[in-house]
């Protein structure tokens, strides 16, 4: 089987069959983030205690990659610290962007499936769509304050 093949099955893998998609039923930090590009949107929900990411959930409406990519987000972050998950998702980032190798990936698990997508500019927003809203959900609110 070719990588890329493999690659295709895993991101199908995750948007048919999502992990951690529904609603938490706890008082959890809530994020609803737009794509700008397409109108799609996804409403992330993380449960922090302690500094550790004990739950999260996802849902909304998307193209296969954004879907896929927030299955893989949450599977990625979940029972980390939110640290670790931070540094997870600036190398994921970083993988979009093009800055990271293959090899470099090789504690992206899934994630690398996606690295394809750095070389199709307009897909890049749909894989980053529920890491932009990881990221806006755990950045301390003074950031988004005016002042
Ligand atoms: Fe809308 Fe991908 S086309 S998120």
């Amino acid at each position: 089987m070719q990588l890329d093949d493999l690659y295709r099955q895993v991101i199908m893998d995750h948007y048919q069959h999502p992990r951690n998609q529904g609603v938490l039923a706890v008082d959890a930090l809530q994020v609803d983030l737009r794509n700008p590009s397409c109108g799609d949107e996804i409403t992330l929900q993380l449960l922090v205690e302690d500094g550790i990411v004990k739950d999260v959930r996802f849902r909304g409406a998307g193209c296969s990659i954004s879907m896929a990519s927030a299955s893989m987000m949450t599977e990625a972050v979940k029972g980390k610290s939110v640290a670790a998950a931070m540094q997870i998702a600036g190398e994921f980032h970083a993988m979009l962007r093009g800055e990271s190798t293959e090899d470099e990936e090789n504690d992206l698990g899934d994630l690398e499936s996606l690295h394809g997508v750095s070389k199709f500019p307009a897909r890049i927003k749909c894989a980053a769509l529920a890491w932009d809203a990881l990221e806006k959900a755990v950045r301390p609110r003074s950031a988004d304050s005016p002042n």
